[in-house]
C-alpha cells in the first residue's frame, strides 16, 4: 500500500470549476501534482484529457505515478518546480493549455513524516526542503543567515511581532553551536518568545512557516507561475489556485484582480495612460470557494483553503 496519504482538498470545487470541453481534446497542468488526487479526479472525468503533472518532490512523483497508472500515455511526469511550467511544457511539445491546478503548499506526508523537519509538533531534522536534492535546508538557513535576514524572513513569512528578537535569539543562541533539529528551534521559540497564548496561532507555527517559505522560495515560485500560467493559457482555458494562508492569497487575489482590469492606472487619474489589456475574467467574481462542513469533518487541514478561479480570455 502506498505510504504517500493526502486527502485533495476542495476537491469539489476543482470539478465544478476547472471545466473542458467535452467534444475535443484538452490539455492540462498540474503544477502541484502532490499524490495526483484531483488529477486523478480530472482524468477520470475527462476521458480526453492529456495532463502533464510537475512536483518538486520525488517522493510525490512516485506515487502519483501509480494512482495515475490508469490514465496510461495521457499522462506526463515532471520532476520541477512549477514557476518553470512554460519551459516543462514546451520540453513536451506543448505550446499552450487549456487548464491549469495550482494547489499550494505542502501535502501531508511532507508534514507528517518526521524526517522531513516541516512541522514543529514531531523532532526531526532541520529540512524543510520540498525538493530533496536541493542546497537549502532550514537548518542552512538557520544556522547562515545574517540576524536582518533572519527578521525579514519572519517577519515577512511569518508575520511575527517578535521577529526582530526571535532574529537576535538565534544568533546569540549559534554562539553555543549549530541548531540540528526542529526540538532545537521550538526550544528557542519557547525560550525567547514564551508559550503562546490559548486560542492564537502557536509561535512555533508562524516561525515554521517563515523558515519553509524561505527555504523553498514558495512567494517567489507562486509570483512566476501565475505569470507562466497567463502565458501558457489558451483563450477559454482555466487556471485554478488553492492557497493555504493569506500571504499566497493576497498573491493570487492581486494577481487576478490586475489581470482582469483594463486599466491599472493609479486613481484619480483623468484619463488612463497605463496602455493595461485584461487577459483574463474572474468567473467567480472575487469570491472564493472555502471547505464545506462536510469537508472539515473528514479533512480538518481544508479548514484554510481557498480556491481561486480564473479564465483567459
Ligand atoms: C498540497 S500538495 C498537492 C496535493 C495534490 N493536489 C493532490 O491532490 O494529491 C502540494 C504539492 O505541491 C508541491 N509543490 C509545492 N510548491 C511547488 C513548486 N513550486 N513547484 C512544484 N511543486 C511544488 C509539493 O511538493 C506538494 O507535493
Amino acid at each position: 500500500m502506498s505510504t504517500f496519504h493526502h486527502i485533495p482538498v476542495l476537491a469539489e470545487g476543482v470539478l465544478e470549476h476547472l471545466v473542458f470541453p467535452a467534444e475535443r481534446k484538452v490539455r492540462m497542468i498540474d503544477g502541484t501534482l502532490g499524490g495526483g488526487g484531483h488529477s486523478s479526479m480530472l482524468l477520470e472525468k475527462y476521458p480526453q484529457l492529456e495532463l502533464l503533472g510537475i512536483d518538486r518532490d520525488e517522493m510525490a512523483l512516485e506515487s502519483a505515478a501509480k494512482k495515475l497508472a490508469f490514465a496510461g500515455d495521457r499522462v506526463h511526469l515532471c520532476h520541477g518546480e512549477y514557476a518553470m511550467m512554460k519551459e516543462h511544457a514546451l520540453s513536451i511539445g506543448w505550446e499552450s493549455v487549456d487548464g491549469i491546478l495550482l494547489d499550494i503548499g505542502v501535502s501531508s506526508p511532507q508534514i507528517d513524516l518526521p524526517e522531513r523537519g516541516f512541522s514543529w509538533r514531531n523532532n526531526g531534522p532541520l529540512d524543510m526542503r520540498m525538493d530533496q536534492s536541493s542546497d537549502v535546508t532550514a537548518g542552512r538557513v538557520l544556522n547562515f543567515s545574517s540576524e536582518e535576514e533572519l527578521c525579514r524572513i519572519f517577519r515577512e513569512y511569518g508575520e511575527l511581532r517578535s521577529a526582530a528578537k526571535l532574529a537576535r535569539a538565534v544568533v546569540e543562541r549559534r554562539k553555543e553551536g549549530f541548531f540540528g533539529t526542529t526540538a532545537d528551534l521550538v526550544k528557542l521559540c519557547d525560550d525567547t518568545l514564551g508559550k503562546s497564548a490559548p486560542g492564537k496561532l502557536p509561535v512555533p507555527t508562524l516561525v515554521f512557516q517563515a523558515l519553509r517559505i524561505a527555504v523553498n522560495r514558495e512567494l517567489e515560485q507562486l509570483e512566476e507561475g501565475l505569470n507562466g500560467a497567463l502565458e501558457l493559457l489558451s483563450p477559454g482555458g482555466r487556471i485554478a489556485v488553492i492557497s493555504f494562508h493569506s500571504l499566497e492569497d493576497r498573491i493570487v487575489k492581486e494577481f487576478f484582480r490586475r489581470e482582469s482590469a483594463s486599466c491599472v492606472c493609479p486613481p484619480g487619474l483623468p484619463v488612463c495612460c497605463c496602455g493595461h489589456k485584461a487577459l483574463l475574467s474572474l468567473p467567480l467574481r472575487s469570491k472564493v470557494v472555502t471547505a464545506s462542513k462536510e469537508e472539515l469533518k473528514n479533512n480538518p487541514r481544508a479548514a484554510c483553503a481557498k480556491l481561486r478561479i480564473a479564465e483567459k480570455l
